[in-house]
């Protein structure tokens, strides 16, 4: 069984065809740099009309270096939601259109979903696991029990912590894409100089927030010396930052693995997933905790992390082989939790 898969919810342009048997056989993926970088951030109209521009070659560069034609493809998958809707609409529109022409079913994909069952493409995974999925639109603990059977426990009351990752990056003149330009700068800095906040650590239950530590960011930049900033004052505060990070979602993560082994004696794994799940700092930490609490420690390979074509057409794989296909009238969804029935959070801006 082969998918051709799109990904249009962002800031990338991305199509890939893979197989049943967790091959890629193509994976092409086109980030709107350029577009964006102006704007130190990703604007939706520019990269809904970036999409629209991209979308018809990089699909048939997915299929070319595919080495399979039409006749190989079994069905058109594409993120339907959540993301921004004009991107959405792209993607949708493009695949709905391709398999309608084909005869071939449509599978529309949750791109929160896409990246849960990521780590099945790339390590065979088996159900149920504990999810951290770390991203520019979100941060929660889940326990992922089957295809399309979440339960969440523990979500942001503010920020995302990619975005926190964006924001720091533009503070510090980083600019854009920030997560990546904050993990190289932090490299050479030095974690422990300066002192910032462990928001929600110790509190009960697997919420998140970042708003706070992005505060206390700004005001370090505040109180050094006037004048641009010093490469090794940019590098320090990277380094404390992304150590504050990899901290609170240790800690909350270590919880969720209490509520994980109640909930699932059996389950053995804990995934991360989603572009933070990139970076090698929270990776390290991550596996340590796994290990130290008798999990296996799965994280797709960085370039699966972040949004990509592949982790789509895997999903669209997924609910195919359980007959999950969806008609040419399905409405794309800004908004689409994965678990609709989790408890709210407590705390105002919480995301679906
Ligand atoms: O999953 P993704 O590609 O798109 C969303 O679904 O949001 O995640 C993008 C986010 C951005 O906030 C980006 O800064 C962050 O992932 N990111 C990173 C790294 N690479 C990407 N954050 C920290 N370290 C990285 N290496
Ligand atoms: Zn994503």
């Amino acid at each position: 069984m082969r998918v051709l898969g799109i990904e249009t919810s962002c800031d990338e342009t991305a199509a890939a065809v893979v197989t049943d048997a967790r091959e890629v056989l193509s994976n092409v993926v086109h980030q709107q740099l350029a577009e964006h970088k102006p704007f130190a951030g990703v604007v939706p109209e520019v990269a809904a009309r970036a999409h629209l521009d991209q979308v018809g070659r990089v699909v048939a560069a997915a299929l070319a270096r595919s080495g399979v034609g039409w006749d190989g493809i079994d069905a058109v998958a594409a993120t339907a939601g959540p993301g921004l809707i004009g991107g959405v609409l792209v993607g949708v529109m493009t695949a709905k259109a391709l398999a309608a022409a084909r005869g071939l079913p449509f599978v529309a994909v949750n791109h929160l979903e896409a990246h849960a069952l990521t780590a099945r493409l790339t390590d065979g995974v088996p159900f149920p696991y504990l999810l951290l999925l770390v991203s520019g639109g979100h941060c929660q603990l889940l326990i992922v029990e089957d295809v399309g059977r979440y339960r969440r426990l523990g979500t942001t009351i503010d920020d995302a912590v990619g975005e926190a990752f964006d924001k720091t990056a533009k503070m510090l003149g980083l600019g854009y894409p920030g997560g990546p330009a904050v993990e190289q700068a932090a490299r050479t800095g030095d974690p422990g100089r300066f002192d910032l906040p462990r928001p929600m650590r110790g509190r009960a239950g697997c919420d998140f927030s970042f708003s706070g530590l992005k505060t206390r960011v700004r005001m370090a930049i505040e109180a050094l010396p006037q004048g641009p900033l010093q490469d090794a004052d940019v590098a320090d505060l990277c380094a404390s930052f992304q150590n504050a990070v990899a901290d609170v979602l240790a800690e909350r993560t270590d919880r969720a693995i209490g509520m994980f082994k109640a909930a699932h004696p059996a389950g053995r794994t804990l995934v991360v997933a989603g572009g933070v799940a990139a970076n090698q700092a929270i990776r390290a930490r991550l596996q340590v905790l796994a290990a130290d609490r008798g999990l296996a420690f799965a994280a797709p390979a960085p370039a699966l992390c972040t949004d990509n074509g592949a982790m789509v057409a895997w999903a669209g794989v997924e609910r195919l082989r359980l007959g999950l296909t969806d008609g040419l009238d399905f409405r794309p969804r800004p908004r689409w939790p994965l678990d609709p029935d989790a408890p709210k959070a407590a705390g105002a801006g919480v995301k679906a």
